[in-house]
């Protein structure tokens, strides 16, 4: 939630900072500001809405600070108006913060302050870390203590930046639970929530920890703990260039990243699937593979698309593994207590590796002796450090709020997991090449199902006045049509409910009728046919029926209003395959109701408060 960005350098900072939130745009869009130190004054710029209206009120040419704030927000606490814009300043007009998180601890503080004779413009928790850090500074006259002692003092979460007229040469940056990195140019520093706002000028970055801080100034910067413990930072390289952040001729970031899955599947694959030998080299998971091998059970736990990656996920590894896998959501897995076995081995799913919920289970597991493995996208983001050890998706930056290459790649990586798995165990040679040459020939077969968009158009113009749609599937299908379901309602806020196909019977076809369209994924595997009975019970109640089926059926034209073919694959790849026509589906939904499909109302790209 919400991308944070500060600056200091040679060049103009107000360029810099709106350059940042620009790129940074997908975490949060409900308001946007700016603070720079101008002629030795702090000043501050902010206003409801996007970036874009921001950047109409900011003059460039009448600003020459080289140093700098700016936020783009996610609201927690504080209806999305310009008084709970951030940055927020301390009563002083001295000090501006921008934050990332929730201060828990915020009404408490504030009350407090409040009587101490302190007063609040906004509704926001953020307000109050800023008053509060200036109430301290009065005491100690000292920027980075005065940070120092206000974060010993909150719970909750933080990733912030701050910037004051007291000491205009200094950036003071602190995290916990909300991501920070920071980007080392030529005589130039960016603080930002994560490396697009940083790529343009620089490689080399440094991640901070928890309870960790940078001081930044012109000429370099310390890292120490919140407790004043000096801290040593390895410098990393961002692993992905600017380009890969551009639309690059598409209208949106989610058609191209739905357009870049055969490259993206085969990327989370290469160097890793040994065909010949019908096996998998996991690098990754070579400091675990012990553990592995000898694991009672698997749990699987992440949010909201990377959850329905998991359900995939557990069908793959108990068909090809025969491993037992349980399946969690990441916020009712980190408070209900589980029980962990040490032979239990934990698997985390995550696009970002910054999801707050899906990070405290790893935690949680952690805590409980369990092994903790990841298996993200983001480079060096929070998941990704603090699991046991994982495994990079590498499907690159994914800009688009709904998540598109990040869980067709998840599934491949899922795949080769249960391939690793089920060779350590009682998986054949023979098979084991069969999966290996299935999924070599996976991109080429993804290729040819986005030839279908012009198809999928179509349908989404003719279904894009209806109210609901449901969509079901069987086995691995299932979470397909959870996954189907999920994308049109965030991003067409069309009411969707993705459900096993049988179950329909047990209620939910008391909703059936002409206006209601029921998306199938009725591909050819050993229960096509209770699909196809589960077709003909919608049928016989006058609803439209829209399949996914596999090319060759000659059977299901015959009942369904429209059919999207998909190449026969082995089913355990299905669900890629199926998946794909449901995203364009999604997208050209959304396009029709004219809805802002790369950052849809209310979302978020990164979810990273509770
Ligand atoms: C999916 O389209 C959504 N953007 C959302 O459900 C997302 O999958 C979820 O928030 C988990 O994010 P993560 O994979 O970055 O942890
Ligand atoms: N809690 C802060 C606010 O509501 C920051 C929200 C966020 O991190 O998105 O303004």
């Amino acid at each position: 939630m919400c991308g944070i960005v500060g600056y200091i350098g040679k060049r103009k900072a107000s360029e810099v900072l709106l350059n940042g939130l620009n790129r940074m745009e997908y975490r949060g869009y409900d308001s946007a500001g700016i603070s720079v130190i101008e002629d030795s004054k702090l000043i501050t710029m902010k206003k409801k809405g996007k970036v874009s209206l921001l950047e109409s009120i900011v003059d460039h040419k009448s600003l020459t600070s080289t140093i700098g704030i700016a936020h783009t927000r996610w609201a927690t606490h504080g209806y999305p108006n310009d008084v709970n814009a951030h940055p927020h300043s301390d009563n002083s007009g001295n000090i501006s913060i921008i934050h990332n998180g929730i201060i828990e601890n915020y009404y408490a503080l504030k009350i407090k302050l409040t009587e101490e004779g302190y007063t609040f413009k906004s509704e926001t928790d953020t307000e109050v870390l800023a008053v509060f850090i200036g109430a301290l500074y009065e005491q100690v006259n000292d920027l980075e203590r005065a940070v120092r002692m206000a974060l010993s003092e909150v719970s909750g979460t933080f990733g912030i930046v701050v910037l004051s007229s007291h000491e205009p040469d200094k950036l003071i940056a602190a995290r916990r639970g909300s991501p920070l990195v920071v980007g080392i140019g030529k005589s130039e520093y960016i603080a930002a929530s994560d490396a697009t706002a940083i790529v343009q000028y620089t490689n080399s970055v440094v991640y901070l920890s928890d309870n960790e801080m940078a001081i930044i100034t012109r000429d370099g910067f310390t890292t120490k703990t919140i407790s004043n413990r000096k801290t040593i930072k390895a410098i990393q390289e961002i692993k992905f260039s600017i380009d890969q952040i551009e639309k690059s001729g598409f209208e949106h970031f989610m058609l191209k990243e739905i357009y870049e899955q055969p490259h993206t599947i085969r990327d989370s694959f290469r160097g890793r699937l040994l065909s010949e030998k019908g096996n998998v080299k996991l690098g990754g998971l070579s400091s675990v593979k012990d553990k592995l091998r000898s694991a009672g059970r698997i749990i699987i736990t992440a949010c909201g698309t990377s959850w329905h990656a998991a359900l995939v996920g557990e069908y793959l590894i108990e068909q090809i593994a025969q491993v037992p896998v349980e399946v969690e959501y990441a916020s009712e897995f980190r408070y209900r207590n589980p029980i962990l076995n040490p032979d239990d081995v934990v698997f985390v799913i995550s696009q970002s590796g910054e999801t707050a919920d899906t990070l405290a289970a790893v935690q949680e597991a952690k805590r409980k002796g369990a092994t903790v493995l990841g298996i993200v996208n983001v480079v060096g983001s929070s998941i990704a450090r603090e699991t046991d050890a994982g495994i990079y998706i590498h499907a690159g930056p994914e800009i688009g709020v709904a998540s598109t290459k990040a869980f067709t790649a998840q599934i491949s990586v899922l795949m080769l997991i249960a391939l690793y798995l089920g060779r350590m165990k009682n998986l054949s040679l023979a098979d084991g090449r069969k999966i290996a040459a299935e999924l070599n020939e996976l991109p080429a077969k993804v290729e040819s199902v986005l030839q279908n968009a012009e198809g999928i158009k179509s349908i989404a113009k003719e279904y894009s006045t209806a109210k609901n749609f449901l969509y079901l599937g069987r086995g691995n299908n299932f979470p397909v049509a959870l996954e189907g379901a999920l994308k049109l309602k965030e991003i067409s806020y069309i009411h969707a409910e993705g459900y096993p196909a049988a179950e329909m019977k047990h209620g939910p076809i008391a909703l059936i009728d002409e206006n209601m369209p029921v998306v199938f994924i009725a591909t050819k595997d050993d229960i096509y046919d209770k699909v196809i009975s589960n077709i003909e019970e919608v049928k016989a109640r006058k609803g439209k029926i829209i399949a996914i089926a596999t090319e060759g059926d000659s059977r299901i034209g015959r009942i369904a209003d429209h059919v999207i073919y998909i190449p026969d694959s082995i089913s355990f790849l299905t669900p890629i395959l199926a998946s794909i026509p449901l995203q364009l589906l999604a997208y050209y939904m959304a396009l029709e109701l004219e809805c802002n499909v790369d950052q849809p109302r209310n979302l978020a790209k990164s979810v990273t408060v509770e």
